[in-house]
């Protein structure tokens, strides 16, 4: 029998519509996540750079969405997650710079990418998933309906 309200612990690197929170625009930007991370996880040293770059430009991009949605809505519990947002973005940085460089190559960058994978899931479980359910309150007037397939 399987368990409905069992906790979705899935860090798996492919995406599974589990990781759904109902605000569309969010959930678009979680996927490309997914693929942008994924190269990361699978970089060769020819492409490690791109990898990071694309990611980081990613990350700005979708950072600064959410961080415009809390702003002009004054949703309420900004400052821990503006502050996640902020310490993965030094991290990217770092790794970038350093593969810039020549001090490190794609294992620095796979293993950026896996602990990315790792990071994902609480924070969209604890920080965007609240996001979402206020996003979709104001902009529907109701809670998030999710319909998920193949879980
Ligand atoms: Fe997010
Ligand atoms: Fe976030």
């Amino acid at each position: 029998m399987i368990d409905i309200d069992a906790p979705v612990q899935d860090n798996s690197l492919v995406w599974s519509d589990a990781r759904l929170l109902g605000f569309m625009p969010m959930d678009d930007t979680h996927k490309e996540f997914h693929d942008v991370a994924l190269r990361l996880v699978t970089c060769t040293d020819t492409s490690a750079l791109a990898a990071i770059e694309e990611f980081e430009k990613h990350a700005v991009s979708h950072f600064e969405q959410e961080e415009e949605w809390m702003r002009t809505t004054n949703f309420p519990p900004r400052d821990c997650h503006i502050k996640e947002h902020e310490g993965v973005l030094k991290s990217v940085r770092e790794v970038k710079s350093a593969i810039e460089d020549g001090r490190a190559g794609c294992a620095l960058a796979q293993d950026i990418g896996v602990r990315l994978f790792q990071w994902f899931p609480g924070h969209a479980d604890y920080m965007d998933s609240a996001l979402a359910a206020w996003m979709t309150k104001l902009t529907m007037g109701g809670k998030p309906v999710v319909f998920r397939k193949n879980i």
